[in-house]
């Protein structure tokens, strides 16, 4: 690409991200286009925000005539996209109320927020989150999230968060013994940035039951799975559990940055008018995005194709996993995960994905994580499971 961009991103943008020395100019469906016009077939998807592909002609066409109206316009006035959008996220969610914000971290945020409210009138501050998770990056969320690596250099961290080991009941039962004041858990349904770490239901059922018994919230963090990516609307579907809080972001905009808790009514009514706020949060054009895609998403038959989408990708991909280098090939839906016995194998596999023309996403190390568009055809599937079987075979060069 350009060095000359290359060389000024360097001098001119703050260097907290780690890039590729690409850049993306332009997208249709599942494809990308870079500077140099090399095609990618794009199983990243913006990190699961892109969940219908690129350049998606109805959201366009919802951005496009949102323009002409109004882009924004401030949370002092009542902004009836706003209503209308959040009338459909609880459409069969009765009582259930949404706050509309910009990202993932901040819906988190907002959670946690709305739940040491509700604590207030029950005596309950401590929040437990889990080994594993990520929330995001703010100091709430970062304190939530497990990984130390995010956390060194921000000491001190926020007070009344604890943690517990995923997947293990015990763990949490410990601590429930020994701290009356629990207020919430917050809780990824399957751990995305760790790996795609699926929660065993079972665990997660008996997560749901001990909240209830012990009154204490329970916070799903759908922010990476939520939007349909799983073949459900909601994650939390998958487990027959229902949150009192879960949280979205990613793919709600529909490729504008927004962020949405949804609350149900036991804690819905709990913040008060200036007790929490954003400027932009839920803006007209933000929400006419949002609508547009989340339509598309959520009807029966576009999220039972992402369900037998994802199941097929998961048995071309377990068929590849017969050898000494992959460990473990896992998912649901349409978030999927190669493990890799070592990161040396993960990292050299993603490269070589790269230069095949195939984006995907290195995760903790070993992972590689694959996150296609859910509109995603069979053929482009089939296109990248030759990638993987080529590259898996270069891997021995
Ligand atoms: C589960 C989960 N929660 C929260 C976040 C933070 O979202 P954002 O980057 O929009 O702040 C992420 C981002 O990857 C996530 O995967």
């Amino acid at each position: 690409m350009n060095n000359k961009i290359l060389e000024d991103n360097s001098k001119y943008i703050i260097s907290n991200y780690s890039r590729y020395p690409i850049s993306i100019v332009n997208g249709e469906g599942s494809y990308v286009y870079d500077s140099e016009s090399k095609k990618y077939l794009d199983f990243i998807s913006g990190i699961a925000v892109n969940n219908l592909g690129h350049n998606n002609k109805k959201v366009n066409n919802a951005i496009n005539k949102q323009l002409k109206n109004l882009v924004h316009v401030s949370n002092l006035f009542v902004i009836p996209n706003q209503v209308n959008f959040a009338k459909e996220i609880v459409k069969n969610k009765p009582g259930h109320k949404v706050f509309f914000c910009n990202s993932g971290t901040e819906a988190n945020e907002a959670a946690f927020k709305i739940s040491r409210k509700w604590g207030i009138f029950n005596n309950k501050k401590t929040i437990i989150s889990f080994t594993g998770g990520f929330h995001g990056r703010t100091f709430g969320s970062l304190t939530a999230t497990w990984p130390k690596k995010y956390k060194e250099g921000f000491y001190p961290l926020v007070p009344g968060f604890k943690t517990a080991e995923f997947n293990n009941i015990k763990s949490l039962e410990k601590i429930i013994k020994n701290d009356k004041k629990l207020l919430a858990v917050i809780v990824e349904p399957i751990q995305g940035e760790a790996g795609v770490i699926l929660g065993l239901k079972p665990y997660l059922k008996k997560l749901e039951k001990i909240c209830k018994k012990n009154n204490i919230l329970l916070i799903f963090d759908e922010v990476q799975v939520g939007v349909g990516r799983t073949g459900k609307i909601y994650c939390h579907e998958h487990f027959d559990i229902k949150p009192d809080i879960f949280t979205l972001a990613k793919a709600i905009g529909g490729g504008l940055p927004v962020g949405a808790v949804v609350a149900s009514p036991k804690v819905a009514d709990f913040l008060t008018p200036g007790s929490h706020g954003t400027t932009m949060g839920g803006n007209p054009l933000a929400m006419a995005a949002g609508m547009a895609s989340f339509k598309q998403i959520n009807t029966k038959s576009f999220l039972s194709n992402v369900t037998s989408k994802g199941n097929y990708f998961l048995k071309e991909l377990k068929k590849l996993s017969t050898n000494n280098k992959i460990k473990e090939v896992r998912g649901l839906g349409l978030i999927l995960a190669i493990e890799f016995f070592s990161s040396r194998l993960a990292k050299k596999f993603a490269t070589l994905c790269l230069n095949k023309g195939l984006l995907v996403l290195l995760t903790e190390k070993v992972n590689i994580r694959i996150l296609p568009p859910l509109n995603v055809k069979k053929s482009e599937i089939d296109q990248s499971i030759k990638i993987f079987k080529s590259s898996l075979e270069d891997l021995n060069v």
